[in-house]
Order: structure tokens, then C-alpha cells, then sequence
């Protein structure tokens, strides 16, 4: 029996090592149309798609914003559609040498005869879709799925997350995209940091069990996971060191050094939260590359600042750079506040 490998593996390798660079990481901007419309809200803005073409051509815009970003993930509107002046965003990304990248799944419902947990929707059609999403310049893919620790995690949610991401990841080389592989498991919970630990080494085992499973090429994905934390209800706040002292550890544990690039979400932490912990892991050396791939800690401020006001898009890049230029040293290990 032979397994046929992605024509694109040599592409699919470059392209994950691309991303995966030294001081850069992803900027998540790919807010399905209903997200977004609650960070449009919250500065009092309508969720109208010239709103939303507005704000991503601020982000996409920032001048430099390729020193620091390698990557950014686009939502399908944003793929297809022009800034402000008329350029394809996807050629501005270009331009400012970043890999554009899509979401593919299709959100998350709930999973019958589970504990109230859901489970992610998406694979029907999506071979077609990642070879349209292609020819359109994307060059890699994002599917998030969650993981519950107050409602379980029971083990058939963990198995169809796992085998969900797999499934997609096979899928998404054999179109040419760098698959994303986002196991997220929530912060929501009362939980010690041990409890994730636990569930983390569970999830993660799994997640890569169905993805060798699935002649999955590791070096052409980027994994995606969250932090090991305390729930975000815990009584017992955790410091940097040991958010990367547990992480880390898991990380030794259960990733396979063929894997390029380890892009953390930031799932709730504050910006400065989450650029300190992804500092304090990249304070010795590992074998992967350890970075950030943050929607809510890399535009939170941006977002506030914009306020939807023409007069304050450059007061807005600059604090998305802030951001961006942050996380960046920490990436190397570098951030000194
Ligand atoms: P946050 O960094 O806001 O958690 O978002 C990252 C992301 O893309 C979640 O899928």
C-alpha cells in the first residue's frame, strides 16, 4: 500500500517556514461576519460590510506591518473583497510580505449525546472550497474547534475534535494551504492549571494521533493551541514562568519537532498578559518556533482607538504595531515591557 503524498508538499513546507520566521507571527482577523459585528458594536458601529472593509483595510494598511506579521488569516468576505482604495486585500498582504491565509470551518453547533458540548461543521464541500480559496492567493488554512474543561471534556467531543482537525488537515495540503490546526480548549472555568494540564495532554495526544492517522505531513502544518492556564475563574492566577513552565512542558511531551511553527491564540488574555507569557517560553531555546497568532491581544486597543473615525486610522495603526512589534520580541525572547 502507498500513500500518495500532496503534490504541494515541497510548497506546503516552505510556506509553513515561511510563516513560522524568526520575530514574526499571525494576525487573526478573520472574525466571521457575526464576531465582528460584536467588535463593531462595541465602539458603536453598524456591522455593515463597508464597516468591516473599512477596519480591515486599516489593519492590512499599517505600514510595516510585515516586519512583525508573516501571516494573516482572512475571513471569506475578506478574501474576496477590495480595500477602501480599491486594491485587493489579499495583494496589499502581498505586498507587505505576508502570507494571506482563510478560515474554512463553518462554526461550531452543538454535538448530540455530548454534555452541552459542540462540535465543529465544515468538511462537506471543503475540498472545492481550499481549491477556490487557492486560486485566490490564500496559502494557508484555519479551523478552530473547541474543548470545554466545565463540561467535560467528555471523550466523544474530544474524539471529533480531533478527528474534525485531522480530516481538515489532509484536506487543506491537498489543495496547497498550510493547515492551522486549533484544538482551542477554552479558559472559561474554575479550574487549577493542572486540570488543563490534564486535559491538554489528552486533547493534543489525540489531536496528533488522528492527524498521523490521516499521512498528515507535520512539517507542512502550524499548530495553533492555547496556552496551559488556570481557568479564568480560578482563585490562582498564574505568573509567566509558570504558564511557560506547563506549556512548555506539554509541548515536549506531545509535538513532534517536524512541526515548524507553534502559534498560540491569546483566547481572552489581555494584550500584555499575553505577549509576557509568550515571552517567558522563548527564554531558552526549543526545537519548534513558538509564537503568536492573536486576534483579541493584537487589536483590542487598534479596534478602541479607531473608534470609526477617519481622523484616528493612523492612531490606530500605530497601535496595532505597538502590538505587533511586542509580540515580535517576545517571540525572540526579547520583550522587556
Ligand atoms: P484570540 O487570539 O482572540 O483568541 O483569537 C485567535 C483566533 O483566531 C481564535 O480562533
Amino acid at each position: 500500500l502507498t500513500i500518495r503524498a500532496s503534490s504541494y508538499a515541497d510548497e506546503l513546507v516552505k510556506t509553513a517556514k515561511t510563516i513560522a520566521s524568526p520575530g514574526r507571527g499571525i494576525l487573526a482577523m478573520d472574525e466571521s461576519n457575526a464576531t465582528c459585528g460584536k467588535r463593531l458594536d462595541s465602539i458603536g458601529l453598524e456591522n455593515t460590510e463597508a464597516n468591516r472593509q473599512a477596519y480591515r483595510t486599516l489593519l492590512v494598511s499599517a505600514p510595516g506591518l510585515g516586519e512583525y506579521i508573516s501571516g494573516a488569516i482572512l475571513f471569506e468576505e475578506t478574501l474576496y473583497q477590495s480595500t477602501t482604495e480599491g486594491k485587493k486585500m489579499v495583494d496589499v498582504l502581498v505586498e507587505q510580505k505576508i502570507v494571506p491565509g482563510i478560515k474554512v470551518d463553518k462554526g461550531l453547533v452543538p454535538l448530540p449525546g455530548s454534555n452541552n458540548e459542540s462540535w465543529c461543521q465544515g468538511l462537506d464541500g471543503l475540498s472545492s472550497r481550499t481549491a477556490a480559496y487557492y486560486q485566490q492567493g490564500a496559502r494557508f488554512a484555519k479551523w478552530r474547534t473547541v474543548v470545554s474543561i466545565p463540561n467535560g471534556p467528555s471523550a466523544l467531543a474530544v474524539k471529533e475534535a480531533a478527528w474534525g482537525l485531522a480530516r481538515y488537515a489532509a484536506i487543506s495540503q491537498d489543495s496547497g494551504l498550510v493547515p492551522i490546526v486549533e484544538p482551542e480548549i477554552l479558559l472559561d472555568g474554575e479550574h487549577g492549571i493542572d486540570r488543563t494540564f490534564e486535559v491538554a495532554q489528552k486533547v493534543w495526544a489525540e489531536v496528533f494521533f488522528y492527524l498521523a492517522e490521516n499521512n498528515v505531513l507535520f512539517e507542512g502544518i502550524l499548530l495553533k493551541p492555547s496556552m496551559v492556564t488556570p481557568g479564568a475563574e480560578c482563585k490562582d492566577k498564574a505568573t509567566p514562568q509558570q504558564v511557560a513552565d506547563y506549556t512548555l512542558k506539554l509541548l515536549h511531551r506531545r509535538i513532534p519537532p517536524a512541526v515548524p511553527g507553534i502559534m498560540f491564540l491569546s483566547g481572552g488574555q489581555s494584550e500584555v498578559e499575553a505577549t509576557l507569557n509568550l515571552n517567558a517560553m522563548n527564554q531558552s531555546p526549543n526545537p519548534w518556533h513558538v509564537s503568536f497568532s492573536y486576534a483579541r491581544a493584537l487589536q483590542n486597543t487598534c479596534l478602541k482607538t479607531w473608534g470609526g473615525r477617519p481622523e484616528n486610522v493612523k492612531a490606530a495603526q500605530d497601535a496595532l504595531l505597538t502590538r505587533a512589534k511586542a509580540n515580535s520580541l517576545a517571540q525572540l525572547g526579547k520583550y522587556t515591557g
